[in-house]
């Protein structure tokens, strides 16, 4: 089916110009970018965002590096979208990424890993509608 994913091109990764590398492979995937805009992550934002890891050791690393300069937020839309940019995105731990996906390309390390994306349709609606609203989405 037709799915929406939220997607995060984060700060490892716009710090060195790779929002254009990221698209091209998101586009080459045949999932389209129907929302995207930059942004500077507040700290209230990030805290939000990462609600659900907030108990864990690495959760104020982890507000910390988000926030820590731009960011692309972004809505992709296409086939199995949410099972289909994980797989472009490749492992969290871009050391155990496939060959062809972001984080083999781009990232840097489990925490600087270039790339965010929705892990099942709940949390992709909820996280979209954290930075988007309606009429900022053009499918
Ligand atoms: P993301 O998909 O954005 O969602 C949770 C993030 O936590 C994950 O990407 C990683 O970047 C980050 N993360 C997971 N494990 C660690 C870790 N051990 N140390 C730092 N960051 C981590």
């Amino acid at each position: 089916a037709i799915q929406r994913t939220f997607s995060i091109i984060k700060p490892d990764a716009t710090e060195r110009n790779l929002t254009g590398g990221v698209n091209k492979m998101i586009e080459e995937a045949g999932l389209r970018i129907v929302a995207q805009k930059r942004i500077r992550m507040t700290q209230a934002q990030a805290e939000t965002f990462y609600a659900v890891h907030s108990e864990r050791p690495f959760f104020g690393e982890l507000v910390e590096f988000m926030t820590s300069g731009p960011v692309v937020v972004q809505v992709l839309e296409g086939e199995d979208a949410i099972v289909k940019y994980r797989d472009v995105m490749g492992a969290t731990n871009p050391a155990e990424a496939a060959e062809g996906t972001i984080r083999k390309a781009y990232a840097k390390s489990i925490g600087e890993n270039s790339v965010h994306g929705s892990d099942a349709p709940e949390t992709a609606a909820i996280e979209i509608a954290q930075f988007f609203s309606g009429n900022e989405i053009v499918g």
